[in-house]
């Protein structure tokens, strides 16, 4: 959720720091915030209100440099969106600074207990807690590292906590509890880093070491040790992160989201590539730690996820059962955990998230392993939380680093890598001859470029129908089957970036209700591509017809009958019908991002939204 960086180093902080910041701000733009100390100058403390750029304004009025600094980007949990609430919070000497991304459950009763013992409070956060905890603890330890570790034994919750103290200026602790909030340590010569998430430090180095739950680190310019919360030293060799820098900075686009619309193509490619052997038509997941008797074993997969990754737990779903014939459960994260699942010692737990830092995601993994069943994920970030957890392995995406809140590339990515591991899975257990999946490996094959004629030939048709339907206040996107997740997802994406009303529904239970919000000023998307349940669509197109609903059909290429039926017809080219959700996805989301901008809002942070959910 919120977004942290600190920088120790020859380099002036604040331009280290504020750059992470915006590398961040996705995680959150309630207000930011940063700490800088300098010999000379002190503890410069600075915090606005609203977007990073105002912090950025605030700095050209009044300037901070120093080469110790931490900074935050808020998402509002405990509090308004006030300055006051904005992070870094001090202690009540002002010698300590802390910030925080995460959730102190037992806030309310350490508050209390710290105003009994006489500290005032200036916000409303329960981030202020810890600055006062760590604050007391420093009175009687007499160092920051003690204090920050016996306030960390006290704290409930997730938490990734950093904090400076100006009597130890050279210095910066970064501290974990729990999985709310990730911590990436980066190294560098005679300079070190910490940061929530990787882009943040990938202008300056890419040797990252991940700080687990309950651990803490010292950064300082000569190093970062790493130990226990309990004082237990840790080794752990940092890992070397491939990515682009380029990749993470929004280039000639004009947002995020844009440029991960376009990246689509290549994405496909990439999560595609080495996995499969076209001579012997076979699948290789890199990662996956279940061999063919593992994989045989399986006679459950409970696929959990939030948002839209959640809806590309729905599409697998469709594809595992047709392609690898194992049940697949689908849970919503967020309730998986808490409805006591009996998950059985034949089940695996099939986890989906982009940042891999969602709090729920990573709950509904831990829930799988305290009972034994073995989880692998299929996630974007490399080396994040959930890929770590996957004890059957991470199947990484390798989509890049995705920015705009609102999910692109990476939904598409998902859906592919769950067929990547859904054949592999079909491979293991002989549900399909090897003909058929070498049919099914030469569609993944023709699928980015397919992508790349759906970008070419739809973007100005969804521009233009945006055009046409940016003033609606509501949406209604219908789909069957495979495409129904697509409907949620469609919509899903409407309002999360321009705030119109849309809902997703399976075509056939219309008539069961949301067919009295048809008049003929509703746009109804209707995805109708050829294919079992073409002619029951095309009756739900008729059905909104006749109460003069405007129709967008999403088709296959050339289906002329289906144009005749509605007001618009965007066209696809053919594909597995299995496949057809990636190719009608996009322009969705090239429709979503047009009326978002008609209507003038923030395409890449959507208000009230943040990218990484790191609490519940
Ligand atoms: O990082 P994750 O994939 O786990 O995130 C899950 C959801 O928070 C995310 O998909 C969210 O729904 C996006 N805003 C959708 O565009």
């Amino acid at each position: 959720m919120c977004g942290i960086v600190g920088y120790v180093g020859p380099r002036n902080a604040t331009e280290v720091v504020v750059g992470g910041l915006q590398r961040l701000e996705y995680r959150g733009y309630d207000s930011a915030g940063i700490a800088i100390y300098d010999g000379e100058a002190g503890l410069q403390l600075r915090r606005s209100v609203g977007k990073l750029i105002n912090l950025v304004n605030r700095l050209n009025r009044e300037p901070a440099a120093g080469a110790v600094g931490i900074g935050h980007t808020r998402w509002a949990t405990h509090g308004g969106v006030t300055e006051e609430n904005a992070h870094p919070h001090r202690d009540a000497s002002g010698k300590i600074v802390v910030i925080q991304n995460g959730i102190v459950e037992n806030y309310l009763e350490l508050k209390g207990r710290l105003i009994e013992l006489g500290y005032t409070f200036h916000s409303q956060t329960d981030t202020e807690v810890i600055a006062h905890l760590v604050g007391h603890y420093y009175t009687e330890e007499g160092a920051l590292e003690p204090a920050l570790c016996r306030a960390m034994a006290e704290l409930r919750g997730g938490n990734a906590v950093v904090a400076l103290c100006v009597d130890e200026p050279d210095t910066i602790l970064a501290a974990r509890l729990g999985n709310a909030g990730g911590v990436v340590l980066g190294l560098g010569e005679g300079e070190h880093f910490v940061a929530s998430d990787i882009p943040a430090i990938l202008d300056y180095t890419r040797d990252l070491i991940f700080l687990e739950d309950r651990e803490l680190a010292r950064i300082n310019r000569n190093g970062i040790v790493i130990t226990t919360l309990a004082g237990a030293p840790v080794r752990r060799e940092p890992v070397r992160i491939q990515w682009d820098p380029v990749a993470a900075a929004k280039g000639d686009h004009k947002h995020f989201m844009q440029k991960e619309i376009f990246e689509q193509p290549r994405a496909l490619m990439d999560v595609l590539r080495g996995r499969i052997d076209q001579e012997a038509g076979t699948i290789h997941l890199e990662d996956l730690k279940l061999d063919d008797a593992a994989l045989r074993g399986i006679e459950r997969i409970y696929a959990t996820a939030c948002g839209t990754a959640w809806h590309a737990a729905l599409v697998t779903k469709f594809i595992i059962e047709s392609l690898a014939r194992v049940r697949v459960e689908v849970d919503y994260a967020s309730e998986f955990r808490y409805r006591g699942p009996i998950l059985g010692n034949d089940a695996l737990l099939l986890a989906i998230s982009q940042s891999g830092e969602t709090v729920d995601t990573l709950a509904a993994m831990e829930e799988a392993r305290s009972q034994g069943v073995p989880s692998v994920a299929i996630v974007n970030a490399i080396g994040s939380q959930a890929a770590r957890l996957a004890d059957g392995g991470p199947i990484y995406l390798h989509a890049g680093p995705e920015i705009g809140v609102a999910s692109t590339k990476a939904f598409t990515s998902m859906i592919v890598a769950g067929y990547l591991f859904a054949l592999r899975l079909a491979q293991a257990r002989g549900t399909l001859s090897p003909a058929e999946i070498r049919t099914h490996i030469q569609a993944l094959l023709e699928l980015p470029g397919k992508a790349a004629e759906v970008i070419e030939t739809t973007s100005s048709q969804c521009e233009i129908l945006a055009e046409r339907y940016h003033r609606a206040t509501d949406a209604l996107y219908l789909g069957r089957q495979v495409n129904y997740p697509i409907a949620l997802e469609g919509a899903l994406k409407l309002k999360e970036i321009s705030y119109i009303h849309a809902e997703g529904y399976p075509a056939g239970e219309m008539k069961h209700g949301p067919i009295a919000l048809i008049d003929e000023n509703l746009p109804v998307i209707c995805i109708a591509p050829r294919d079992s349940i073409y002619d029951k669509m095309i009756s739900n197109i008729e059905q909104v017809k006749a109460r003069h609903g405007q129709v967008i059909a999403i088709g296959s290429a050339g289906d002329d009958f289906l144009a005749s039926k509605a007001d618009d017809t965007i066209f696809i080219p053919e594909t597995l019908p299995l496949l057809q959700p990636v190719l009608v996805s996009i322009p969705l989301q090239i429709f979503a991002y047009h009326v978002a901008l008609l209507r003038g809002c923030d395409v890449d942070q959507p208000r009230n939204l943040a990218k990484s959910v790191t609490v519940e």
